[in-house]
């Protein structure tokens, strides 16, 4: 995130230069490509969403001299480096299937009369390379192919839907489109069912709560921000299943 700290930082940090789709621009070395970009004159219409890495909007294809690879990464989390020569891929297109989710089955055959190129893979592990969040691609589209649909789920749980691995793939396959699927039959049709989730649900359908934002609505400033201070939270260093003492603030 920016700060005043930072950007005075990068008014003094030595300038390097970076090629833009081709046109070289001078830009100070600490800022990430996005910063760059915009100090180079460029604004962002699409491409740019949550500048946290986490959104997926920012894929930045670049390659460094003397160096055969193509290189990739987002550009609101990548720093420059000098003479890189990039370019923004904000989309790829990539084929979206459409079904019915209260009739499709979880199955892996569900998935493959959908996506029948599925199975195009020629395991050439390109997909996993460029990905920019570390995932196993490669993995999670066998996975699909074996019909290991759970297994498939979570490898791909950290895609972030950027289409990266789309633009390198052999067999022309819509990895992230088919992962988001699968995680979907998965969570709605093959986890357990979570009963404390239904049962807050139930609450806030009975409209448990109405009285008591009501109720906070009305506090002055000072004593909401005493609530929140001394609310219970999860130990930083807690185990790995903390459950609040009691039914604190629900
Ligand atoms: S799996 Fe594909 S779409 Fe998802 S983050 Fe990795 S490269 Fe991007
Ligand atoms: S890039 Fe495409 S063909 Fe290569 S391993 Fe990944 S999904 Fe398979
Ligand atoms: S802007 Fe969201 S990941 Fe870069």
């Amino acid at each position: 995130m920016s700060t005043p700290a930072k950007e005075a930082e990068s008014l003094t940090a030595k300038k390097i230069p970076i090629f833009i789709m081709g046109k070289q621009y001078m830009v100070p070395e600490t800022l990430t490509i996005m910063k760059a970009m915009e100090y180079a004159g460029y604004q962002y219409v699409r491409g740019a969403g949550c500048r946290g890495g986490i959104c997926g909007a920012c894929a930045t294809v670049y390659r460094k001299p003397g160096d055969y690879r193509i290189h990739s990464g987002l550009a609101c989390q990548t720093v420059v480096e000098p003479n890189m020569y990039l370019t923004q891929l904000p989309f790829y297109p990539a084929n979206r299937q459409v079904y019915d989710y209260a009739t499709i089955e979880a199955t892996g055959e569900a998935i493959a009369q959908l996506y029948p190129e599925l199975f195009r893979c020629v395991a050439c592990n390109q997909c996993t390379k460029i990905c920019p969040m570390d995932v196993e691609v490669m993995d999670y589209i066998s996975a699909m192919k074996r019909g290991d649909l759970e297994l498939a789920a979570k490898l791909s749980f950290d895609c972030i839907q950027c289409g990266l691995c789309a633009s390198r793939c052999m067999g022309e396959l819509p990895q992230y489109h088919i992962a988001q699927l699968v995680r979907r039959l998965v969570g709605g049709k093959i986890a357990p069912k979570t009963e404390h989730v239904d049962s807050m649900v139930s609450k806030i359908a009975a409209d448990y709560y109405k009285d008591k934002i009501a109720e906070l609505k009305k506090m002055p400033l000072d004593e909401l921000k005493k609530i929140y201070s001394e609310r219970v939270q999860e130990p930083h260093q807690g185990p790995e299943y903390w459950t609040p003492p009691s039914d604190v603030g629900l």
